[in-house]
């Protein structure tokens, strides 16, 4: 049942087996679960098309693997806890039976509504139990979920109904968090207003706040789950059928769906679970995340509970109501791995030690970094006072691309480096390359970060558009995934995870495309042209800077940057609001009309003194001119 990786020399042992013959290597690991049908070849691949394809003609279903697979040998151990937003609020514990019986239930309510297998449904919901429920169903049913975060606009939530044509939305009345209670299903509404797609849209009630239900098109959770049967056949579904779609941010405009498939997925959100977090049976594993990205899907949904771990799923946020909040939960809970990202371990690190100092947190084993290179003095903290220097810290490398950890430590077995995503995953094969396509081999280099061989969680496809799959990921480096970040390799052979080389940014852990944010502050109608950066933030570790050229008219500068803000925020939604706003009478353009945004990235980051060539500039002075008006 177990694939856990015990050792260094284990580890070093497993690495060569899965480079020399990964299909060897990965059928052992498939062989472990369960499949209607066994596949008959375990890999089918080439990098030019691309067309990746793993354990052809293998029947599963990935919702039999967490649930019937569990229920005999544990069905009464928890499955989901659930903590919520009021920290003296009942919480609710679902142990795998349960879990199944909510899920068939619920997949009885999509089959009564019609959905079928590959139906798109969309998934708008807050961080509750019925959010996973809603994901384990479509899977059931052969329903493909896109799970959209719910701080998303309904200008977001729309563009992305339509790109997967939707049938159905999931989604709540409302949402707590912190002290707030946000709405969610008029947020839905406003998004269903120009499409008629959605046929069907079932609302869970969590905040009691009053919505309007629309008669034949909107249900109540409660309601239509009355009296369903808590059994359900599962849907035999191919390796290679869609399992999810989730939207992530590029550096061109529009969000593209990676598409995740059945089988490959399944492996490997497992196997990477288990190996990094070194999760044992009877351990409590808590991740941060929220189920809208895909650290939710893999890793406190679907890798956790392929394991038959008892994951932890929180409503609130890390500081209401206060920022000892996420301590307070692992004590209540004994959490014995820990998995947040570095922006929210900064923003608790500014509160200094006190808000610790009344929680013992000595269950804890493991702690777990994601979403963005952590810095050594957010590590130390981390290491010192939340894993009290006895727990190792795994700092996990990947993408929504790449469906799971690529590299990271294995906790307690790989040696940890102060900001190191340290070695590959078994299956992983990494090449440095330079920016004349050629590969960086040996120690001691840095370059841009590439994939050379498939692994069985990768992205099969952008949904709709696979010539842009190939345009992204699989044309910059001949026969090789391109990752869109910088890395080093350093004497010892670790790595490093430098940020991103593209035009992306990654603010708090999310990732932006400038592209995306610019076309929604040009939305506005007195900006005749925009330019965004990304600079060094204190907490959200790259902060949003925007510079805009504008027609003033009447306006004042700070009503202007307000009004631009609340069109983002309205257009994508609050992360992508920018955090300084420069109004400029140009951008620097070279003569063929480029944006030199190197120049922009250093004005914003302060390193005036090191802008580099100007003077291929069309107007050299406007740099001045940026340079004094900049926004502290
Ligand atoms: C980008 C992917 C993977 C889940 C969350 C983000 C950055 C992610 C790390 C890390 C340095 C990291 C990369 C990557 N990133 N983890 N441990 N160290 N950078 O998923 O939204 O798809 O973003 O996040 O730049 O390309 P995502």
């Amino acid at each position: 049942m177990s694939d856990r990786i015990h050792t260094l020399s284990g580890y070093f042992h497993e690495y060569q087996k899965s480079v020399a013959d990964p299909e060897n290597f990965w059928a052992k690991i498939a062989d472990s679960f369960h499949w209607k049908k066994r596949w008959d070849k375990t890999l089918d691949w080439n990098f030019e098309g691309p067309d990746v394809k793993w354990f052809l003609n293998g029947k599963l279903n990935i919702t039999e693997n967490i649930l019937e697979r569990h229920l005999y040998t544990m069905g009464d151990k928890p499955a989901i806890i659930w903590e919520p937003n009021e920290p003296g609020d009942p919480n609710r514990i679902l142990t795998y039976m349960e879990l199944y019986e909510e899920v068939c239930r619920f997949s009885n309510v999509l089959v009564e509504k019609g959905v079928e297998k590959g139906d798109k449904v969309i998934i708008y919901m807050p961080m509750v139990p019925e959010a996973a429920i809603a994901m384990l169903a479509c899977a059931r049913v052969g329903a493909v979920h896109s799970v959209v975060f719910a701080g998303f606009s309904s200008n977001a939530l729309a563009d992305r109904i339509e790109d997967c044509k939707a049938k159905v939305v999931l989604t709540s009345d409302g949402n707590f968090r912190g002290n707030k209670k946000i709405p969610v299903k008029s947020v839905v509404d406003e998004a269903l207003e120009n499409t008629d797609l959605v046929k069907t849209m079932i609302v869970y009630q969590r905040t009691g706040q009053e919505v309007t239900m629309k008669e034949g098109r909107d249900f109540w959770w409660h309601e239509v789950i009355e009296g369903k049967s808590k059994s359900h056949e599962a849907v035999e579904m191919d390796s290679e059928d869609e399992l999810f779609i989730l939207y992530t941010s590029g550096s061109t405009g529009k969000p593209k769906g990676v598409v995740h498939t059945c089988g490959g997925y399944m492996i490997y959100s497992k196997y990477t679970f288990e190996n990094v977090f070194q999760y044992t049976p009877g351990d409590v594993y808590w991740c941060t995340a929220d189920v809208g990205w895909i650290t939710g899907h893999s890793y406190i949904v679907y890798g956790p509970l392929l394991t038959g771990a008892t994951t932890i799923m929180f409503e609130g946020v890390p500081t209401y109501p206060n920022p000892g909040r996420f301590w307070e939960i692992i004590d209540k809970y004994k959490v014995n791995q820990f998995y947040t990202a570095p922006t929210a371990i900064r923003a608790l690190q500014v509160h200094g030690t006190d808000p610790i100092a009344p929680y013992k947190l000595d269950s804890l084993k493991v702690l777990g970094s994601v979403g963005e290179p952590i810095n050594e003095e957010a590590w130390h903290w981390y290491h010192t006072h939340i894993g009290k220097t006895r727990c190792p810290i795994v700092d996990t490398w990947w993408q929504t691309e790449t469906g799971g950890i690529m590299v990271s430590p294995l906790a307690g077995i790989t040696p940890n480096k102060p900001a190191f995503a340290t070695l590959p995953l078994p299956g992983v094969q990494l090449a440095i390359m330079d920016p004349e396509g050629k590969e960086l081999k040996g120690n001691s280099v840095e370059g841009n970060l590439c994939i050379k061989f498939p692994w069985p969680g990768m992205i099969r496809t952008t949904y709709g558009d696979h010539e842009r799959c190939k345009q992204t990921y699989f044309s910059a480096y001949k026969g090789m995934y391109f990752t869109g970040d910088g890395v080093k390799r350093d004497h010892d052979g670790y790595y490093r995870i430098l940020g991103r080389v593209d035009d992306v940014i990654n603010v708090s852990g999310h990732r932006m495309g400038t592209a995306e944010v610019e076309n929604a502050i040009n939305e506005h109608p007195l900006v005749v042209e925009s330019a965004v950066v990304g600079y060094p933030h204190k907490v959200k570790g790259q902060g949003i800077y925007a510079y805009v050229i504008c027609d003033m008219s009447n306006r004042t500068e700070e009503n202007l940057t307000n009004e631009i803000k609340a069109s983002v925020t309205n257009i994508i939604g609050p992360i992508a609001k920018p955090d300084k706003i420069q109004i400029v009478p140009g951008l620097p353009k070279t003569r063929s009309g480029k944006i030199m945004r190197r120049i922009l990235r250093k004005v914003a980051e302060g390193a005036m003194d090191n802008l580099g060539d100007t003077s291929t500039l069309l107007d050299p002075d406007v740099v001045d001119k940026i340079i004094a008006g900049r926004k502290e």
